[in-house]
């Protein structure tokens, strides 16, 4: 929601998205959710840009090399998700842009097997919520969209995009709540 209020020519590709396919009054369903290619490639974008689980981490249970590396047994190797997926040799040059668009027809996802692209971790330890996060957040952010109209309050210095700011921690999330305002826009 905050980079989609920070872009706004994305929310308006994904309501007139959603809207081309949920033409009724009613709540956007799971079936039709299916076929909103736009807001997948929103909520990989999010995950791309902002991984909840920035660092992964793995305890080497023997001795292995690695790409030049020796890595003693033992050993606890720190996995930077965030870095990976911010990294210009793999995303191209306009890495640190929110662009859902980069993803259309895009081979790179997120369901462990490629390690360019891990918000979910990757290998044996995995997340075994990503269908059940995929689907909710998916459905949560149609519905949120369809039905409202989303208005920011500018802030103090007549700023009128939400700020990123980050709270530190294990898993990561907003420092400061996103405060929006909504209109209906389907009773
Ligand atoms: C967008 C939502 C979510 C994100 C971004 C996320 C991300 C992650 C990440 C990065 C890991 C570490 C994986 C690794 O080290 O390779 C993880 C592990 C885990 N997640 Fe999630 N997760 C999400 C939702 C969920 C949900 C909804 C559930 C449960 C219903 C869940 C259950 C778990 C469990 C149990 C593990 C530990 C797996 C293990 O260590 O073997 N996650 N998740």
């Amino acid at each position: 929601m905050t980079e989609l209020l920070r872009h706004p020519e994305c929310m308006k590709k994904l309501q007139d998205e959603i809207n081309s396919v949920s033409t009724h009054n009613s709540n956007v369903t799971e079936k039709e959710v299916e076929k909103m290619d736009y807001l997948h490639c929103v909520i990989k974008e999010g995950l791309r840009f902002h991984p909840s689980g920035p660092l992964l981490s793995r305890l080497s249970s023997e001795d292995v090399q690695f790409k030049g590396y020796d890595i003693a047994a033992g050993t606890q190797v720190i996995i930077n998700a965030w870095a990976l997926q911010r990294n210009t040799a793999i995303w191209g040059l306009d890495a640190e842009e929110y662009r859902p668009e980069r993803h259309f027809g895009s081979n790179l996802d997120f369901n462990g097997t490629d390690s360019k692209f891990v918000p979910f971790g990757a290998g044996r330890r995995l997340c075994p919520g990503i269908g059940f996060s995929l689907a909710l957040s998916k459905l949560t952010l149609a519905n949120l969209v369809k039905r409202f109209n989303w208005r920011l309050e500018a802030g103090p210095a007549g700023d009128d995009k939400p700020d990123l700011a980050e709270a530190s921690g294990i898993d990561v999330c907003r420092k400061f709540p996103l405060i929006v305002y909504p209109s209906i826009i389907h009773a």
